[in-house]
């Protein structure tokens, strides 16, 4: 069983933290930053390649960005003791982007920071927990949803006639649609486990 660290306190802000042992503070520290830097990397390179490719070839093509290269990158930046993945409260590729219990606890506290009027662009949270193979660090990036990803993402009058007719193909039990601008679509989750 997976003990987990109370996560309300954790939230938002780790320098915050005053409960836990100033050992495990220091651990945390140490991730944290680089956390923070694989996040920022990982989202702006995406987002870059995603606008680069519906600018150039059009946003049916760019289904292959989310499908191709978001897992690639992911597993680029995973190794034998890190893992970086995306997931999302309403996940379009279910066997990839499904939170675990602590992911889904942390992303419903984002849209619940969302509805009291934070920026989804400024939430993050970080944690460790003792689990049956050790301590594991983890930390959490909410994603938020811009203008481009409506296309995919957004209602009825955002995505094309064409395009919802491509995404049911390959998604048909897609749930990641029905998002409005600045609404957390997801985030970025990255656990380290520690020796
Ligand atoms: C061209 C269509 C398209 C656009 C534009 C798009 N997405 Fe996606 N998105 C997808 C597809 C397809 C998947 C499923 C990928 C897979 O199979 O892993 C996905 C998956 C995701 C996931 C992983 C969780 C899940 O639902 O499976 C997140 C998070 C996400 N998108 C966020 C965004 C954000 C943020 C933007 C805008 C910056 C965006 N997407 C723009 C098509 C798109």
């Amino acid at each position: 069983m997976k003990k987990h660290l109370i996560i309300s306190v954790l939230l938002i802000q780790c320098s915050a933290l005053s409960y836990a042992a100033e050992n495990d503070l220091t651990i945390q520290q140490q991730y944290v930053e680089e956390s923070q830097k694989t996040a920022q990397e990982f989202m702006q390179t995406l987002g870059k390649t995603l606008k680069t490719q519906i600018e150039s070839s059009g946003i049916e093509s760019a289904i292959s960005v989310c499908k191709q290269v978001a897992p690639a990158m992911a597993a680029q930046y995973s190794n034998q003791s890190r893992t970086v993945k995306r997931v999302s409260l309403k996940p379009r590729n279910q066997s990839q982007g499904t939170p675990d219990e602590w992911e889904r606890k942390t992303l419903e506290y984002f849209n619940q920071a969302q509805k009291d009027g934070q920026l989804p662009a400024k939430m993050e949270v970080s944690a460790l927990e003792k689990t049956d193979a050790g301590q594991v660090f983890r930390y959490m990036k909410a994603i938020p949803t811009q203008a481009m990803c409506l296309k995919c993402h957004g209602g009825e009058q955002d995505i094309s006639a064409n395009l919802r007719l491509l995404l049911t193909s390959e998604y048909p039990n897609d749930l990641a649609t029905g998002y409005s601008l600045g609404e957390v679509r997801g985030a970025i989750s990255i656990q380290h486990i520690l020796k």
